[in-house]
Formats: C-alpha cells, structure tokens, sequence
C-alpha cells in the first residue's frame, strides 16, 4: 500500500461515523450483519465502531473483529491511553486489525475543546501513536479538523506520528468547509511538506455539508491520497460523509481518465445501499446518485427514445454494474420456489437451507396478499429477516381497526407474550394512534415515539407499506420497523419491532404485569 500505487483504498465508516447519523442506532446483530456484507461488497478497511463510546458498542466491534473476515478491522479511539486499550481489547481478536487514534490539530479546536498547546497536541499524539503500536501493527492517525489545520503544523505532527510507526495518516475535513481545489492543494502541500510520507499512506475522510464530500475526496486522490473514508449511502455526522456508492462509481465510470482501480465489487453496491438503508431506518432520496429509485429512471420522451435506441445514449452507467437487476420478473402467488431462489439469485441474495425456507414461507404469506410480488418486495422480505433477529417478546397476533370521518377511531390488538394473548382496545383520533395506545396499555413500558415515517415499498394500490418509528426509552432512540399490505399492522409491527429491541437492551424490565403466571 503506497502513495503512488494506483489502487485506492476503501475505508468505510458507515458503521462509526454512520452510526452518528441522527435518529441512527443499530444493535449488535444489526452492526455484524453490515459489516459481513461490507466484506462482501469488497471494501478494504471497516470502522466498527469507537469502543470506548459505550458498552454496547465495545461488544459489537468485539463481535465485528471476531466474526467478519477479510477486511482490516478498525475502531475509533481518542489519543489517551484509555480509549486505545479499550480499542485493541475490542480488535484484538480480528485477523487484521488496526487502532485507529485522532486528536484534533485546529487552532480553533486546540483553543476551545481541548485547551492544549501546539506542542501538548503533538506530544498526545506521538504517544497515542506509539502505544497503539505498541499494540497492533497497523496504526492510523487522524489529525481531526486538518482542512483548517495550520499546513506547517500539520506537516510536523504527521511526520512525528509516522516516525512512531503510523501506518495511514489521514486528513479529516471535519465540518465540510474545503472545496476540491483547495483541498487538492492542501494534500499536494501535505506530500511536499511531510519528509517521511512514503513511510505511510494518505488518507481523506470528507464531511459534506456542502455537498463536496466526493469531489474533495477525489481531488485530494488526484493530489497523492489512496485511502478514502466513506460510509454507505453518505449517511454520517449533520450532513454526513463521503458517499461509498459515489465514490467507488465515479472512481470506476472514469477510469480512463482517472486511472485508480478499488477492490469492490461494484455488483454488491445496490443490495448494500438497500441494507443500510432499511436496518437504519434512513430513507434514500428518490434523486440520490449511484442508489436513488430515479438514478437510472428515464423521464423525458426524448431520454426514453434515446435509451431505447441505444442505451449510452442517456446512461453513463449499466444499472447491473451496481448490482440492479434488469431482469424484472414478476412472482406471484403460484411461483414455485425454483423461481423464488432464482431470482433471489439474481438479486445477489445466495440463501440455501432453513434461510431459504423461512424467506419462502414468508414469500408465500405475502402472495396471498399482493398479486404482484416485484424485486423491491423481494429485498425488503429477505433483509427483514436480519431485523426479524430480534426476538419477538411481543408478537402481534391480531389488530383491528374503526376509523372514519366524524367517528372516533377505535383499535382492538392481541398481543403473544409469554404463551398467552393479551387483549387490550383504545381511543384516539386517528387509528394508528388508537393502535399505539392499545398496545401500550399491553406491555405497559413508558416509551415515548418520536417519529413516525410511513413509505410505500413499491409503486401501485397494492404495495407495501413500510412503517418506520423510532421510540425514546430511557434517553436512547430504538428503531423499529414494520412491513405489510395493511398499513395499521405495518405501524403496529414497527411499534413492536422497537418495543422488542427495548427488552432486548434492558433484560431485566419488568414488562406486562397483567400476564397471570
Ligand atoms: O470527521 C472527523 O474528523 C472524524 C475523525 C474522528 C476521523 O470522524
Ligand atoms: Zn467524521
């Protein structure tokens, strides 16, 4: 890995920085099943988490370090000794890992938030880089804030980390406030200005507050950077990080004229996108570039003229280079499972055994509901299946529902918990909210909902509802989602979801005293 090579490394951050998104928490299954299809999807580096941050996510980057092969392991750790012990405790068990340690180098920063001297930041940072070494072959220092670090400074302190043994040095623009040709400047001055760079590789991590995130990170590739850090779908901190999807597509559409390869599997890009954005529960924008519904849609008579008479025409990329399946084949209720596991096939979902039959099952409950099972209703039921491990303490037996316009809406739900169904009906102005009442006179746990999103999965009278909620227990935010044909079960079974991973957190809630032992 050097600074001249032409391949660019991808470090993704989806699971750290990612997980800041706000409204954004996933549990620990939730972490390892994204971090198995990141090793899937090819990318070089995973940031699993910062274990020190808290309990929970100490035992997902343990669980991510032990359990996904293939790419470097790495978690966040500030430069003290205590966030990198808990860091190497949490990776020490990867095949590969890294200790990846920052400390902010901005006069702003240095001023306000740590009250430190030049000399005091660089003194924590060489020991942060040294004990990490100390511990871990592979070391990656970040200076936080560098976009609007003094360069001279800068330059000093990246020589000093590599001098004790960083392996990747990386340039953060932290708030998203550089433009490419600044940046690419910046990175060029960084090269020219640090003796021993050849010793490590460069690295960028672009925020995008103002949309720069990938053409800043490109910039700086072009300028000697071969490290990118990204996250799936550019979810990230406030506006987010360097999109995954952008980068690796715009890196491979224009390879000709940019001349750097990666190790993704380009193919893997859609199904990944589709993940995240279901287990986080953060929608993507119908427009959003690479994933979006409308990124490969053609509006215009004049586009769809010219698409159909020769596809380059009005598309720069084949959609089955992301991994979109032109192949559209309708299943329906007397599809066999032949047809069933083909088209997951084709969909990059690979399921054999008890998997297989669990997700045909479900296949065939959903076709006696909709007549027109489409690939988009396929994803949501196979990656719902990572969200159906969140043990069912509250299964949702049945929901019924009176609404209308002068009448006050009415909700009865039957709930399984512990053997036994519990029925409880309630009042309110609309029928969800009727619903959630019901049910929370049910499991009789103080959760507070604070969203509430409804979408539909695909296009038609018949689709899918999608209900997303996210649910304040005890200050943490749980998320829950539901899907059905009913958009009151689908609100219900979204409500439960969060409810389920609430007792999942906290074992010991006393939950459903009504329930007669
Ligand atoms: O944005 C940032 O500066 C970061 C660092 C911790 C790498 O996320
Ligand atoms: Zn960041």
């Amino acid at each position: 890995m050097g600074n001249k090579d032409k391949r660019i490394y991808i470090f993704d951050t989806t699971l750290r920085d990612g997980e800041q998104s706000p409204g954004v928490s996933l549990n620990n299954d939730e972490k390892v099943a994204i971090a198995q299809q990141l090793a899937r999807l090819g990318v070089d580096v995973i940031e699993a988490g910062f274990p020190i941050a808290s309990p929970g996510d100490f035992s997902s980057v343990s669980r991510i370090a032990k359990e996904v092969k293939g790419p470097i392991i790495t978690g966040l750790a500030r430069a003290n000794e205590k966030d990198i012990k808990r860091a190497y405790e949490a990776l020490k068990e990867a095949e590969r890992p890294r200790i990846h340690t920052f400390i902010a180098t901005s006069d702003i920063h240095m001023k306000h938030k740590l009250c430190k001297s030049k000399e005091e930041v660089k003194e924590m940072a060489v020991e942060a880089v040294k004990l990490s070494k100390s511990l871990v072959d592979d070391v990656e220092f970040s200076a936080e804030d560098a976009s609007r670090s003094d360069v001279d400074f800068l330059c000093e302190i990246f020589t000093s980390a590599i001098e004790a043994g960083a392996n990747v040095i990386n340039v953060p623009d932290t708030v998203g406030y550089t433009t490419p040709w600044e940046f690419g400047e910046f990175i060029k001055a960084i090269r020219q200005g640090t003796p021993n760079i050849d010793k490590a590789v460069i690295s960028v991590h672009c925020h995008n507050d103002l949309g720069l995130a990938v053409a800043n990170s490109l910039a700086a590739v072009r300028n000697g950077a071969r490290q990118i850090e990204v996250a799936v779908n550019g979810i990230g901190e406030r506006a987010g990080n360097a999109a995954l999807e952008e980068i690796v597509m715009a890196l491979y559409t224009r390879r000709n004229f940019l001349g750097f390869t990666t190790n993704v599997n380009t193919k893997e890009i859609y199904r990944t996108s589709r993940m995240v954005s279901t287990i986080s529960g953060m929608n993507i924008q119908p427009n959003k570039a690479v994933v979006g519904k409308n990124a490969f849609a053609h509006e215009s008579g004049i586009h769809q003229d010219g698409v159909i008479k020769e596809r380059e025409t009005y598309e720069i990329m084949n959609p089955e280079m992301v991994g979109i399946s032109s192949n559209k084949l309708i299943l329906g209720k007397h599809s066999g499972r032949h047809a069933f596991k083909l088209q997951l096939n084709e969909l990059g979902y690979k399921l054999e055994g008890e998997a297989l039959d669990r997700a045909f099952h479900k296949f065939k409950e959903l076709a006696d509901r909709k007549r027109d099972i489409l690939d988009e209703d396929l994803i949501m039921l196979v990656d719902s299946q990572v969200l159906g491990s969140v043990d069912e303490t509250y299964k949702l037996k049945h929901i019924q529902t009176s609404s209308g316009t002068n009448i006050t809406a009415m909700a009865t739900v039957g709930i399984e918990f512990k053997g036994q169904v519990l029925e409880e009906a309630a009042c309110a102005d609309g029928p969800v909210e009727a619903t959630y009442r019901a049910i929370d006179k049910i499991i009789q746990i103080p959760v507070t909902l604070n969203s509430y999103r409804i979408s539909a999965v695909t296009g038609g009278t018949d689709a899918q509802g999608e209900v997303v909620v996210r649910v304040l227990f005890e200050g943490r935010t749980f998320m829950g989602r539901g899907l059905s044909v009913d958009v009151i079960e689908a609100s219900a079974r979204a409500y439960l979801n969060a409810v389920n991973k609430i007792v999942k957190a906290y074992p010991n809630l006393i939950t459903t005293s009504v329930v007669k032992e």
